[in-house]
């Protein structure tokens, strides 16, 4: 072998060990409905997150008057629908429900944490929870009113 040879096989060995890996037929990625488990999955998550915001001090003052069994079947519709899954979520918009109800960003952290406890009950991985979160994360300027 000449020096340019062996110059050369080695150039084309490192192509082919770092080429990256082409997949000819990729699968469809499968939304984050159908990773969270679809509609079972997220209504029994809203189920224990409700009871985690009533439970909570910090916040559950400006639940005092919720009408619960409404608030939760329209978060389910809500993350359904965020999520890339058959529902339409019917209810008033982030503004417009909660205009007025002077909600400080205090009160909005409290709320992610009582969510992101009802993802761990669930053992939801961390990839699902974090894009859960970044769908509901942007409404936050439609919800605080107080920073
Ligand atoms: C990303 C965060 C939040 C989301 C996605 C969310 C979503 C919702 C939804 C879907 C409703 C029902 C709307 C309807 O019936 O048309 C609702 C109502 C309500 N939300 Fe929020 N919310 C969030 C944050 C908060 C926070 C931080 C508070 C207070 C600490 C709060 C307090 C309330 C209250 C008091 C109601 C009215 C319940 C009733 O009168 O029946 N929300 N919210």
């Amino acid at each position: 072998m000449t020096r340019t040879s062996i110059m050369l096989a080695a150039a084309l060995f490192a192509t082919c060990v770092s080429a990256p890996q082409l997949s000819v037929a990729a699968e469809p990625k499968a939304s984050l409905y159908e990773r969270l488990g679809g509609t079972g999955p997220i209504t029994a998550v809203v189920g224990k997150f409700v009871s985690n915001v009533a439970a909570d001090k910090r916040i559950n003052g400006w639940f005092a008057k919720a009408d619960i069994p409404n608030l939760k079947r329209q978060l389910v519709d809500q993350v359904c629908q965020a999520s890339g899954g058959p529902c339409t979520y019917t209810g008033k918009s982030m503004k417009e429900t909660h205009k007025g109800m002077k909600i400080t960003t205090a009160a909005f952290n409290a709320l992610v944490e009582d969510l992101v406890q009802a993802l761990d009950t669930f053992n939801v991985p961390e990839q699902e929870k974090g894009e859960l979160l970044s769908v509901l994360g942007p409404m936050k300027s439609d919800i605080v009113e107080i920073p």
